[in-house]
């Protein structure tokens, strides 16, 4: 969602912030602005629509001076997408300019109460409201206003302010919504997400929710809201710019796609023990006793996290031996819980911020449940709310369709289930075959890798096709739901993935002449099961493509193209079957002329409820 870069230093910053900006661009927005505090005073510049936009209203200025400044990519939330509720935002009175992430939920409020005292508002926005506030109370020390207004304030932020009358301060606040504050030499490069900073520096503090970093050449100052002082937590950014660049590939996704053999190998690296047939999880080594006594394994999450979540709920109750169940964050968080002793509550999410997931982990946690998270984003809020947790370790990812972080997901969800199964009645024997299969498939993924010219072609066959269906049944069933979701996202195809065996039960009513259906269809207990269904969809005159195991020919009497993955047990086909569904959502995108990372109305992370 909305996107923070500022710099305070010794370089002209507007091409730092333009640059960050572009970095920050993968996750989602719709308007982009900034503010420089120049030599002739504060001037801010905003656009709708694309970076670019901003880039080119600012060249046709002659560009703005100045080593002072932040800048801003917005997603609406209050609002439409107009310049005016683009941000920066600034007050009317004391020359305070501001960029905010997040939302202010008693903005109403506040407004109604700035409007008596008789400011004028050019905005929808809650952030106009804000910027309003810290100038109200404004007397002439900008850390301090700002302190005093987010006593006010209830709801998340991260923000940057800055104030014409205090040419050389910048002023940084978080609560729920992440910041990070780059200490170069010399100079500072504030941003909601690293990949704005690591250009420049790899050295950083981190915020704590209520922490307020006052920044000048000379040094910073830490306090909370109520400007007690705080001690700064350094930390190493772990991220190089390789891992954020494109390098040889045309798109973010189709390089994270293409990165999975070698992300899911870090992401087993050390864990496991294949002469014990055993898992070794460092994250969750505190917390054995607990998990052996777990009742309940509750999974949740939003998303392609949600269908990493649905895989492991099968892999908890088969692998784990321990009942679970999977569902919407979303849902979950509202609907009153029951919480028995011995719960415990997995959040799946790539980011570690999505409000949703944050929300309903919350809840679970105060209604006494144990909580894990399996998560990508090291030291993300959800990562630091939970008890214990796995990280996934894939790497950045920066395409908005989940790849890469969905097959780590599941990868670790097989982890946990082991680690807790062989702590149940998971044989030492089970424990080892499913250790050597996971090995191998990083390289099976390498496998269906070299198919992508064949997705490519099938998918080109079909690609006029407005209206598609995604099948399968048990472990493919979240499978099928996932492939649908990849189509949806950036080809803006509308897709429905389900059980295999609810086809029948009303979405048959839409298959015509020609209709693909996508079904997962490896060697599993349910194969003979999904060739019905098949021929279920054949007898009606849809198109079946199918993703089968190598060497199975008679699917090809069945179905008009196949797709071929590697075979494996069952319990780990997710992560070779979605693969051919990724590329095919891939291409089908950009046969269709989609912009594949920057995917209309969509946000890589979602921060709002
Ligand atoms: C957004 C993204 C999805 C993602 C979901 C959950 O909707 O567009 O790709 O799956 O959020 O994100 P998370 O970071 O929690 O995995």
């Amino acid at each position: 969602m909305c996107g923070i870069v500022a710099y305070l230093g010794g370089r002209r910053c507007e091409p730092i912030l333009i640059e960050g900006l572009k970095r920050l661009e993968y996750r989602g927005y719709d308007s982009a602005g900034l503010a420089v505090l120049s030599p002739k005073g504060l001037r801010i510049e905003r656009a709708v629509g694309r970076v670019a936009n901003l880039e080119d209203k600012l060249e046709r200025l002659g560009g703005l001076d100045g080593a002072l400044g932040m800048a801003h990519t917005r997603w609406a939330t209050h609002g439409g997408v107009t310049e005016a509720n683009a941000h920066p935002h600034r007050d009317d009175r004391s020359g305070i300019c501001l960029v905010h992430n997040g939302i202010i939920e008693n903005y109403a409020a506040l407004r109604t109460y700035l409007e008596e005292k008789g400011h004028k508002f050019h905005s929808e926005t809650d952030t106009e409201v804000l910027a309003m506030l810290v100038g109200e109370l404004y007397e002439g020390d900008l850390e301090h206003a700002v302190q005093a207004a987010l006593r006010e304030v209830t709801g998340a932020y991260a923000i940057c302010v800055i104030c014409e009358k205090e040419p050389g301060v910048l002023v940084c606040a978080r609560k729920g919504s992440p910041l990070i504050v780059g200490v170069g030499s010399g100079e500072y490069v504030v941003a909601s997400d690293p990949s704005a900073i690591v250009a420049h520096t790899t050295q950083a503090v981190t915020l704590d929710d209520y922490n307020v970093v006052k920044i000048t050449r000379e040094g910073f100052r830490s306090s909370t809201i109520h400007d007690v002082d705080v001690t700064p937590k350094v930390m190493q950014l772990e991220l190089d710019l390789e891992q954020i660049e494109l390098g040889s590939y045309s798109h973010f996704m189709q390089k994270e796609i293409f990165e999975q053999p070698k992300a899911l190998r870090n992401t087993l690296r050390g864990r496991v023990d294949l002469d014990e047939g055993k898992v070794v999880l460092g994250g969750l080594s505190n917390f054995g006793k607990d998990l052996v006594r777990a009742r309940r394994v509750l999974l949740t999450g939003q998303g392609t996290a949600l269908h990493a979540a649905m895989i492991g709920r099968y892999l908890m109750e088969d692998v784990g031996k321990v009942p679970a169940t999977a569902e919407y964050a979303s849902e979950f968080r509202y609907r009153n819980p029951l919480i028995e002793e011995g719960t415990v509550v997995v959040a799946v999410s790539q980011s570690g911020e999505t409000a949703d997931t944050l929300a309903a982990l919350t809840e679970a946690k105060d209604r006494g449940a144990l909580a894990l998270g399996v998560v990508n984003v090291v030291g993300s809020t959800i990562s630091r709310e939970t008890d214990a947790g796995v990280y996934l370790r894939v790497g950045p990812e920066i395409g908005v369709a989940s790849t890469k972080a969905f097959t780590g997901q599941v990868m670790v969800l097989t982890l946990i289930s082991m680690f807790l199964g062989r702590r149940r009645s998971l044989s030492g024997e089970r424990g080892q075959m499913l250790i050597e299969e996971l090995q191998k498939l990083p390289d099976k993924i390498e496998r269906v890798l070299e198919q992508d010219r064949t997705i490519r072609r099938v998918t080109e066959r079909y690609i006029e096709r407005n209206n598609w269906l995604f099948l399968g049944r048990g472990y493919n069933y979240p499978v099928a739901m996932e492939g649908a979701l990849k189509l949806k996202e950036i080809s803006y195809i509308h897709a429905e993935g389900m059980p295999a065996a609810e086809m029948k039960h009303g979405p048959i009513a839409l298959i015509d002449q020609g209709m693909p259906a996508v079904f997962v269809a490896n060697k599993g207990p349910q194969y003979e099961k999904v060739m019905s269904n098949i021929a279920e969809v054949r007898a009606r005159g849809g198109h079946v493509i199918a993703v089968a195991t190598e060497g199975d020919e008679h699917i090809k009497t069945v179905a008009q193209d196949v797709l071929y993955v590697p075979d494996c047990p069952d319990c780990l086909s997710p992560i070779l079957t979605v693969v051919p569904l990724q590329l095919m959502a891939y291409h089908a995108a950009v046969l269709r002329g989609h912009d594949v990372d920057k995917p209309r109305n969509l946000a890589k992370s979602v921060t709002v409820e």
